[in-house]
């Protein structure tokens, strides 16, 4: 399908724009195929051009590099899970070499206990993995990963801690530590231990209670004061500022309570994710393309970057939300997620092959106050893409 079919209407803007919806009438399978298509031959660039790079993993493309990490930084597993997805969905051999060669750059992740995100790194890779191969050691580092993420968790307090550095947190929890819980809820299943799944259950009960403004946006980073147990900071870190909505942020939160209604099936997190999706599909300065700024409260605005990672973890968010959720605001959530996808399949979004280094997405924002990865891609941005695509092909 050539891409003037696609879109005949030419590229996403990046304002306000009514119209937009009418971009393109491609029926979404075709959007969903050139999406697929072109995260297949980008990540196999990529994955070739880093095969012989012991060790090394992406994680941007900038000053007309890969720019990469080791297994330590958070962003590591999501291009092993990523290969293993366009796998699943090609059957492609190449992919999954290449998977299984990514996904062992992050096996020792599974020893670290000074940071949060061993879901992010280890049941995006290794749990994509066992999921499609069964493969049992896979299983036993996301066993062993899961007890050193359980290290940082207080019953006292009742969260995981996030980060351990910050003087002025005694005990800082941030929202994205909501996307951490699906490992152990994955644990539960595994081993019927249900002491994992309690863990996930206080954590996500707690944030509710503290983590969320009257108005259902969500704070980036709450710290608790270790002696009362209440928080005693409410701060950002990557947002605009401590009472803004950083958009990605409210994205982690969206997604991590429809997966956490998903594996408890209790109606607290279907509420909670109803209310973040309403707030986030009801905002004024939502895009009508449905790709947010990089924070809802940016000064600059209509003149701010985009973030397409959020877009991209809301979409896939919003399909999950679609689905679990029976009442009638289920069409819209899936409408949203389909509008985005289409602008995130556009030009504007998505890289020419050959482009970016073989990375899929463009304009993304990392850390806009330390003016870190500004208007790139970013290796977790291509991986929500592509699950949330994933996600909508199954469903179609
Ligand atoms: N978890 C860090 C981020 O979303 O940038």
């Amino acid at each position: 399908m050539l891409l003037a079919t696609l879109f005949p209407m030419g590229v996403a803007s990046q304002s306000y724009d009514p119209s937009v919806s009418s971009r393109s009438d491609a029926p979404m399978v075709e959007v969903i195929e050139l999406g697929l298509r072109r995260a297949t031959t980008q990540s196999l660039l990529l994955a070739e051009a880093l095969k012989d790079q012991q060790n090394l993993l992406p994680r941007t493309y900038e000053k007309g590099k890969v720019q990469t990490i080791r297994y330590d930084h958070w962003v590591s597993g999501f291009f092993p899970g990523l290969l293993w997805m366009l796998y699943e969905n090609s059957g492609d051999d190449r992919l999954r070499r290449f998977a299984e060669l990514y996904t062992k750059r992050v096996e020792p992740a599974k020893k670290l206990t000074n940071t949060h995100d061993l879901g992010f790194m280890l049941y995006c890779s290794f749990g994509q993995g066992f999921r499609l191969t069964a493969n049992s050691h896979y299983l036993d580092v996301i066993r062993e990963g899961t007890q050193s993420l359980l290290t940082r968790w207080n019953p006292k307090l009742g969260v995981i801690r996030s980060w351990d550095f910050g003087k002025q947190w005694q005990y800082p929890v941030i929202i994205d530590n909501m996307m951490n819980l699906e490992m152990l809820c994955f644990m539960t299943r595994q081993t019927t231990d249900s002491r994992y799944m309690k863990v996930a259950e206080t954590h996500a009960k707690t944030t509710i209670r503290n983590h969320f403004r009257k108005d259902n946006s969500t704070f980036h980073v709450v710290s608790y004061d270790t002696l009362s147990g209440q928080p005693h900071a409410k701060n950002t870190a990557q947002g605009y500022a401590d009472g803004s909505a950083w958009a990605r942020g409210q994205a982690w939160g969206l997604y991590g309570y429809t997966m956490m209604y998903r594996e408890t099936h209790n109606r607290i997190y279907l509420k909670q994710a109803r209310k973040i999706a309403a707030f986030l599909m009801n905002h004024p300065r939502l895009p009508a393309d449905g790709v947010p700024y990089w924070d809802y409260d940016a000064p600059d605005i209509p003149n701010a970057k985009r973030d397409a990672s959020a877009a991209a973890i809301m979409a896939s968010a919003l399909i999950e939300l679609s689905q679990l959720d029976k009442g009638k605001m289920a069409p819209k959530y899936l409408a949203l997620a389909e509008k985005q996808l289409r602008t995130l399949s556009s030009p504007e979004y998505l890289a020419e092959e050959g482009e970016q280094g073989g990375f899929v997405l463009k304009h993304s924002v990392g850390h806009m106050p330390e003016k870190r990865e500004v208007d790139v891609p970013l290796t977790y941005a291509d991986y929500y893409y592509v699950e949330a695509l994933m996600r909508l092909k199954k469903l179609l």
